[in-house]
C-alpha cells in the first residue's frame, strides 16, 4: 500500500517507520527531521530496532492509498487543506482530541477513519524515534459501523506487524480516550508532573473529576459511558505509562501551543449542563498559553 503519514512528531515517526517495513511510505513533516530522514533513513531505537528508509518530504505527494494523520489538534485544518489537493483511498486520523475526524471529512473526498494510539514513541533527534512500548491500534469507521475501508487499512497495518483491532464502535470509544486525555493531561501540565503522579487515591483527584464531566457529556451525546468506566479508563492509563510526561506536559516544557481546545475545551464547548473542573482547567492552560505568546 502506498501510505502518507502527515506528521513526522514521535507517534508519526514510530507508525510511519513500522508501516515502511512494509509498504510505500511517505513521511510528511518538518526540517531537519524529514532531510535526515530522506538523507539517511529512519532509525527505530529500544523496543525493537531497525533502519527504514521512507520518502520523506515537507509536502503532501499528490496521491496515495491512504493518509495516516498524526499531527497535533490544531494543525488538522491545514492539514485538510494540504490534503485536499491530494487523491486519496482513505485517510486516518490518529490523533489527540476531538473533531479531528469531522474536519478532515468536512475537506476530503474520501471515507475518514478514526483511530486511537496506544504505542509509547518518542523523538530522540532528527532521524531517530525511540519505540517505548508497544501497545494497540485501535481503527474503524468515524460513526461507527463495519467499513470494508476499515477492514483493507487494519489488514495494512497487521502486516507491518502493528497490533490492530477493527472497532465498529469508533465513537464511544473517541469518548473513552477524550476522557482520559481530560482527566490526565491539562492536570499533569500544570502540576508538571508524571502521568504515575496521580496514582494515589485517583477517585479524589481533579482528574478523576474531570474524566467524571466528560462521561456525563459523552452521556448526553447518546455514548454509554459510566462516571466508574471513565475514572477506571484514567487509573488504567496513569499506572501502564506511570514514567511518561504527558503529550501536553511535554508541549509546556517546549514552551509549545498544547491541545486544550480540543480535550477539555472540547468538553466545555460540547456540554450543556455546567463541567467546572474542565472549564478551570481550560482557562488555566489558556492563561498559560496567553502568557507564552507574550
Ligand atoms: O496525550 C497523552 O499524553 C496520551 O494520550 C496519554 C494516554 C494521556 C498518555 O500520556
Amino acid at each position: 500500500m502506498d501510505i502518507v503519514v502527515v506528521g513526522a512528531g514521535s507517534l508519526g515517526s514510530l507508525v510511519g517507520g513500522l508501516l515502511a517495513r512494509e509498504h510505500d511510505v511517505t513521511l510528511v513533516g518538518r526540517e531537519p527531521h524529514v532531510g535526515t530522514v530522506a538523507e539517511s533513513g529512519l532509525s527505530v531505537v529500544g523496543t525493537e530496532q531497525f533502519r527504514v528508509h521512507p520518502n520523506a518530504q515537507t509536502t503532501v505527494p499528490v496521491s496515495a492509498d491512504l493518509a495516516v494523520v498524526t499531527v497535533k489538534a490544531y494543525d488538522t485544518a491545514a492539514v485538510a487543506t494540504d490534503l485536499a489537493d491530494c487523491t486519496l483511498d482513505a485517510c486516518l486520523s490518529l490523533q489527540n482530541g476531538m473533531g479531528n475526524e469531522a474536519q478532515l471529512a468536512a475537506t476530503l473526498d474520501c471515507p475518514v477513519l478514526a483511530g486511537t494510539c496506544s504505542y509509547g514513541a518518542n523523538l530522540r533527534e532528527p532521524g531517530t524515534v525511540a519505540f517505548t512500548g508497544r501497545g494497540e491500534i485501535v481503527l474503524g469507521d468515524r460513526n461507527g459501523g463495519r467499513s470494508a475501508v476499515a477492514d483493507d487499512v487494519g489488514a495494512a497495518f497487521r502486516a507491518a506487524g502493528i497490533e490492530t483491532t477493527v472497532a465498529t464502535d469508533m465513537p464511544t470509544r473517541l469518548w473513552e480516550k477524550l476522557a482520559v486525555n481530560a482527566g490526565i493531561n491539562a492536570v499533569t501540565a500544570l502540576a508538571r508532573v508524571e502521568n504515575g503522579a496521580l496514582v494515589d487515591s485517583l477517585a479524589d483527584t481533579i482528574a478523576a473529576d474531570a474524566a467524571r464531566e466528560t462521561a456525563a457529556v459523552a452521556r448526553k451525546q447518546g455514548i454509554a459511558l459510566s462516571d466508574e468506566r471513565a475514572v477506571s479508563l484514567v487509573e488504567r492509563v496513569v499506572r501502564e505509562t506511570a514514567a511518561n510526561h504527558s503529550s501536553m506536559l511535554q508541549d509546556v516544557s517546549a514552551g509549545q501551543q498544547t491541545e486544550i481546545d480540543a480535550i477539555n475545551g472540547y468538553v466545555v464547548g460540547t456540554a450543556t449542563e455546567p463541567v467546572p473542573v474542565n472549564e478551570t482547567l481550560t482557562r488555566l492552560v489558556r492563561t498559560w498559553e496567553r502568557h507564552r505568546e507574550g
